[in-house]
């Protein structure tokens, strides 16, 4: 399946080409960076959790008539998926303000954002993800108007689809980031959606169940990402020893 070409390596996965026309192989390595990678470590595991959990929502995504990148799963870590012209942007949707937008604004952190906060970054490691408006993103012509809106009304969609689905499992979605792709003029979402790109809390502890947990030294990472993953899949993951 896997020919030997290497298109792209980034912080926690790497990208390949295959031998199907339009099909990628994404593969989640057990790689893990914080803090626009100053602190950087592996964790045994890790890619197969994160793997496990994207699948898993981007089949919930699929079924609910959100068109994804996902194709099918290759093995425990790895992913076929459609190739797409990626988008040079970070949308974070924030229901409960954290992380940046406590550091940044006059923000209290846990303070709910109703309605959710949505906030779009560029994507650009070498300028640290600037923050931007519309009018920026219109100005940059990253996407058109109609676009930017169809990006933000999908957004929010799957916030609730997630939203809904997580608080059923005792989990509070604080916020998360997704990536957006064109093929053929469709946008789809790329990229992963897992503890890395997600900051999610215990409902009635406020413990962090997410990478917050290796950011700031909060407890055992593998321990935390195992039991999320069982957790949200309904302990469909493959057990990583
Ligand atoms: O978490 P941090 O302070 O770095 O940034 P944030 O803007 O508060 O992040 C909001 C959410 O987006 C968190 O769930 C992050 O994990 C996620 N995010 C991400 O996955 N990748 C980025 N480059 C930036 C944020």
């Amino acid at each position: 399946m896997r020919d030997a070409t290497l298109l792209y390596s980034g912080k926690a996965k790497t990208i390949y080409r295959s031998e199907e026309p339009g099909l990628l192989i994404m593969e989640f390595r057990d790689d893990i960076t914080a803090f626009d990678g100053g602190k950087k470590g592996t964790m045994k595991g890790k890619g197969t959790y994160n793997c496990c959990v994207s699948t898993y929502f981007f089949r919930m995504l699929e079924s609910q008539g959100i068109p994804t990148h996902f194709m099918r799963v290759l093995d425990d870590h790895t992913l076929a998926v459609r190739a797409l012209s990626m988008i040079p942007l970070e949308i974070i949707v924030r229901n409960i303000a954290a992380g940046s937008l406590v550091r940044n604004l006059p923000f209290r952190e846990g303070q709910v954002l109703n309605p959710p906060v949505i906030v779009i970054d560029l994507k650009d490691d070498s300028r640290h993800d600037p923050m931007l408006n519309d009018d920026l993103i219109l100005a940059l012509d990253i996407v058109s108007a109609a676009e930017l809106q169809t990006i933000k009304q999908t957004a929010l969609r799957i916030n609730e689809v997630l939203k809904k689905f997580l608080s059923q499992k005792g989990i509070t979605l604080v916020d998360f980031k997704l990536e957006f792709g064109k093929s053929d003029e469709q946008i789809m979402v790329g990229d992963e959606i897992s503890m890395d790109s997600m900051r999610l809390w215990d409902t009635h502890t406020g413990t962090s169940l997410d990478k917050d947990v290796y950011r700031f030294d909060k407890g055992d990472v593998m321990i935390t990402y195992r039991t999320v993953a069982m957790q949200i899949t309904g302990g469909e993951c493959e057990e990583v020893k």
